[in-house]
Parts: structure tokens; C-alpha cells; sequence
């Protein structure tokens, strides 16, 4: 065996070596969630107060979160079609319009009614929605800066 082979292995051994040390070093994270049983589930659930803690801060954190907050977490879907600042791009700007606007116009969209020549685009996008998303959506929308 020639000496560039004996590295080549030696190589590959630190590189798959590697990541599995690694892995090993988060205490919560081994190779299969199960294996954190006993002592190291019950140290778990005294640092995070375990799943329903978890879950009840969570809860609170969306129950503390201003509908634009909201709404701009759910504007995540439109961002590909509309900007990032609702400048526009496949779809028309969004920036600058009204909080009703937006609002009145999506409604109109989840109603299944043509407003332009592309609202069959409109018509999945807003079908997801529910009235709580749009409303935040628009107060989101409005707080955008007229490009
Ligand atoms: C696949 C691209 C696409 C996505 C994703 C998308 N839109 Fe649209 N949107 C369009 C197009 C195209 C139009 C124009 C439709 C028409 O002709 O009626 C439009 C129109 C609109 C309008 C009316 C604008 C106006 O002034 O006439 C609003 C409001 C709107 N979209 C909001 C949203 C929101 C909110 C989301 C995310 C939940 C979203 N859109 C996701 C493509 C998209």
C-alpha cells in the first residue's frame, strides 16, 4: 500500500470521526432523541421545564405578539411574488397601500372574485389564509415604507 493511500484513509476516518464526536457533545442531542432517558431527560425537563413548558412558552410568546408581528410572520408566503418590503415583483406592490385595502383585497381573493388578469394566483395564496392571518397581514403591510 503506497503511502497516498494510508493518508487518504487516515483522512477519511478524521472526517467521518469528526461529526460524530461532535454529536456526541451535545448532551440533548445524541443519536437518537430516545437515548435521553433518566438522568439526562430529567435534567433536561429542570432546565426547560420540560414539553408542556415548553409548549406554554411558546403559547405565550404568539399571545404576547402585536398583530403586525403577527403579521409579519405570515407574510413569509408572499415575500417570492411581492418583496420583502412589498415593493413588488411578480405581484404589484403592496407598500403604501391601506390597512383595508389590503385587507378588503384579500377577502375578495379568498372569495374566489377576479380583480386582475392573474388572480387565479391570488386565489391558493389567500385560500390559506384565515381571516385573523389577513388582518394582521394588512396591519403588517401598512407599516411597510412606500418604496
Ligand atoms: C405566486 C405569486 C404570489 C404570491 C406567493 C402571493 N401573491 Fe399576491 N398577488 C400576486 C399577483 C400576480 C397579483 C395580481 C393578481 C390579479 O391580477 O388580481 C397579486 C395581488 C395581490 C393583492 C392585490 C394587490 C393590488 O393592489 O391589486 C394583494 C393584497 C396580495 N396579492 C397579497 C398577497 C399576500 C398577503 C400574499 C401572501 C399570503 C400573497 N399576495 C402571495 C402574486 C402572488
Amino acid at each position: 500500500m503506497s503511502g497516498t493511500n494510508v493518508s487518504l484513509i487516515l483522512f477519511f476516518c478524521f472526517a467521518l470521526g469528526l461529526p460524530l464526536l461532535a454529536m456526541q457533545d451535545n448532551k440533548f442531542e445524541k443519536a437518537s432523541v430516545h437515548s435521553c432517558t433518566g438522568d439526562c431527560y430529567a435534567e433536561w425537563q429542570q432546565e426547560t421545564g420540560g414539553v408542556v413548558a415548553l409548549a406554554a412558552a411558546q403559547a405565550e410568546e404568539k399571545a404576547s405578539a402585536s398583530p403586525a408581528e403577527l403579521g409579519e410572520a405570515a407574510y413569509g408566503g408572499c415575500i417570492a411574488c411581492h418583496g420583502s418590503g412589498g415593493e413588488g415583483g411578480v405581484g404589484p406592490a403592496l407598500a403604501g397601500q391601506s390597512e383595508q385595502a389590503v385587507y378588503d383585497k384579500l377577502v375578495q381573493y379568498k372569495n374566489g372574485e377576479t380583480r386582475g388578469k392573474q388572480s387565479a394566483l391570488m386565489w391558493g395564496q389567500a385560500a390559506m389564509l384565515s381571516d385573523e392571518e389577513m388582518k394582521n397581514i394588512a396591519v403588517f403591510v401598512e407599516t411597510l415604507p412606500t418604496p
